[in-house]
């Protein structure tokens, strides 16, 4: 189908499904075990309600907002996600250049197909990047790539931590990697001992260490002096320990239901983090010194919303913008952040919040989820 066929974000993941050669679908579109935890990450949104205002002047609305200090025209970022180049040849450069197009925020994986500095290279002036770190057992290694990062302008750190061994993701375990495969990455194959013969995950991630802890999170203090932040804290105690030992923020994340079955999804655990944080420490959000994140099943404006409205600063989105330029690149990138931004436009005016400190808490009833 052409591209103004393609109406809203789903649209981009049931024609990639048509279009992507197997290895690509399987590995972009897997989730751990059962695939229970990605079913429930857009499931949970339905369960979030509205609770509108109406009489307000909404000839003008706003939608734009800061991360971690940034300037971004919504209130999302292209969250990490290995491999570009199974999808498309120009890989995670198509996600540059349009989040260049439309002032958004993209964060670099460790295991891009293209390399950290190409990616930074096509970057437009004063575009702003972050960097999602997996940690190498060789520490020396993440150093150099840290620190190389901050002298580049990466502007926040997003070090994974629910990430110590690869969910079981069989449907990309049934396929074979190839040694000669195209988006075969530089960063691992830095590390040696690589094994192909289950799929392009466990191919890839065999230097991670499992051994990280709360004890190193001082040495990454020690090493870059920009925004640190934990992706894929799961309950409210690790997002309070995070708070405390000084860390910019965490992300509320299951890793798109990619790792631990079952894992709650993001929005989920954003409601016990912020009752807890005003029950423990008195702080409200969304909070500048300390910013929650969400991802996993963000497809829509509304979902964004709800997630603001709910205390997050931002929401990271990963698998559509896989789809999108997998099946179109660039247009297609192009034309999803379209779709977003159009759906904000109505969204707002319908919600009756002109900026986005009009988003409150009171614009959503989300009684149907439970804390912990
Ligand atoms: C990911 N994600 C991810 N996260 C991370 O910290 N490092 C990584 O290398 C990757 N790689 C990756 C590859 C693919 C193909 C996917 C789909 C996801 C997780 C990603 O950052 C994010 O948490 C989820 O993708 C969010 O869920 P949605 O938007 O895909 O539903």
């Amino acid at each position: 189908p052409s591209l103004s066929e393609v109406l809203n974000l789903h649209d981009f993941e049931a024609i990639a499904r048509k279009v992507m050669q197997g290895k690509a679908w399987a590995y972009y579109s897997s989730a751990a075990d059962d695939e229970i935890a990605i079913r429930e990450n857009h499931a949970v949104y339905h369960r979030v309600w509205f609770r509108p205002r109406i009489l307000r002047d909404v000839t003008r609305v706003d939608w734009s907002t800061k991360i971690l200090g940034q300037f971004s025209s919504m209130p999302l970022y292209i969250s990490a996600t290995a491999l570009g180049k199974l999808g498309h040849p120009d890989g995670e450069l198509n996600l540059t250049w349009a989040a260049a197009k439309h002032n958004i925020i993209q964060m670099i994986p460790t295991l891009a197909s293209c390399s950290f500095d190409q990616i930074v290279d096509a970057a437009a002036p004063g575009q702003v990047q972050f960097l999602q770190l997996y940690v190498n057992k060789d520490r020396e290694i993440t150093k150099r790539f840290v620190q190389h990062a901050e002298k580049r302008g990466i502007k926040g750190l997003f070090i994974t931590v629910d990430a110590p061994q690869l969910g079981r993701r069989e449907k990309d375990m049934r396929m074979k990697f190839e040694a000669d495969d195209p988006a075969e990455v530089r960063e691992n194959d830095k590390q040696g001992d690589v094994d192909r013969s289950q799929g392009a995950a466990r191919a890839i991630s065999s230097f991670i260490d499992p051994g990280l802890n709360w004890g190193d999170i001082p040495w990454f203090q020690s090493i870059a002096k920009m925004p640190l932040i934990l992706k894929g804290v799961q309950c409210w105690e690790d997002a309070l320990e995070a708070y405390d030992r000084g860390l910019a923020g965490v992300v509320l994340s299951n890793h798109g239901g990619r790792q631990l079955d079952f894992g709650r999804s993001g929005l989920e655990v954003l409601v016990e983090v912020v009752e807890k944080f005003g029950e423990k420490r008195g702080i409200s959000f969304p909070n500048e010194k300390f910013q929650l994140f969400v991802d996993g099943g963000v497809r829509r404006a509304s979902d964004v919303i709800k997630a603001v409205a709910l205390g997050a600063t931002a929401v990271g989105i990963g698998r559509p913008f896989l789809y999108a330029f997998s099946a179109y690149g660039l247009d297609g990138v192009d034309r999803a952040l379209q779709i977003l931004n159009d759906e904000f436009e109505m969204n707002m005016r319908l919600l009756g919040a002109r900026t986005i400190k009009e988003v409150v808490r009171d614009m959503v009833d989300a009684s149907s989820i439970h804390t912990h």
